[in-house]
């Protein structure tokens, strides 16, 4: 397992798939590195591609208002960070050899960080980090508890522009989420 410092110099010079050859920027996540939740999204879009950093497009900027209006803030509360830490051309879903070849910095960073919740935006974080068994709009907002981390499923953002009836299952998820970190706090866990 490798060091904050030396993972993310690792990313940054990482051509091991295609990805890394047509990137602005390697977008590595952000927020408190001991943070007790991690949210895992997909893969950079646009926006995130110039700016190397998650989640600052339309779609972030939402999923932020919705964290903040429950107090949770990304440099206390969470951390933040994506599949793949480049950006698939025209947004397309990552191939499966692209996510499992960046999967390991993204194993690598959740040790680092310890986190007791993992919560997984969108069906693709969803096939990688808990099994392509599951189905989003089936099994969004169930949690199950795994090798010591507690995990959930729920909309990626995006999808809430597509569809507006996601919205409020996606809000109702968040609230779960919040729940299961002050339960969490509560016990002593965290
Ligand atoms: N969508 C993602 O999955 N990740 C980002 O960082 C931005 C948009």
């Amino acid at each position: 397992m490798l060091k904050w410092k030396e993972l993310y110099e690792e990313c940054k010079n990482c051509h091991k798939c295609a990805l890394g050859e047509k990137r602005t920027n390697m977008v590595f996540g952000e927020g408190n590195m001991k943070a007790p939740i991690v949210f895992i999204g997909e893969a950079p879009g646009a926006d995130e591609d110039r700016s190397g950093r998650p989640f600052v497009g339309k779609a972030g900027q939402l999923f932020t208002k919705g964290m903040l209006a429950l107090d949770l803030k990304r440099d206390r509360d969470y951390y933040i960070c994506n599949i793949c830490k480049c950006r698939p051309d025209r947004n397309r879903t990552p191939t499966e050899e692209e996510a499992m070849t960046c999967l390991p910095y993204l194993r690598n960073q959740v040790a680092l960080i310890k986190p007791k919740i993992i919560i997984c935006l969108g069906a693709t974080a969803m096939k990688y980090i808990i099994g392509s068994d599951w189905r989003i709009t089936r099994d969004r907002g169930k949690w199950i508890e795994r090798k010591g981390y507690y995990i959930m499923p729920t909309f990626h953002p995006a999808a809430l522009f597509r569809d507006e009836s996601k919205k409020s299952l996606f809000w109702r998820d968040l609230k779960s989420i919040k729940e299961k970190y002050e339960k969490l706090k509560e016990d002593g866990e965290i």
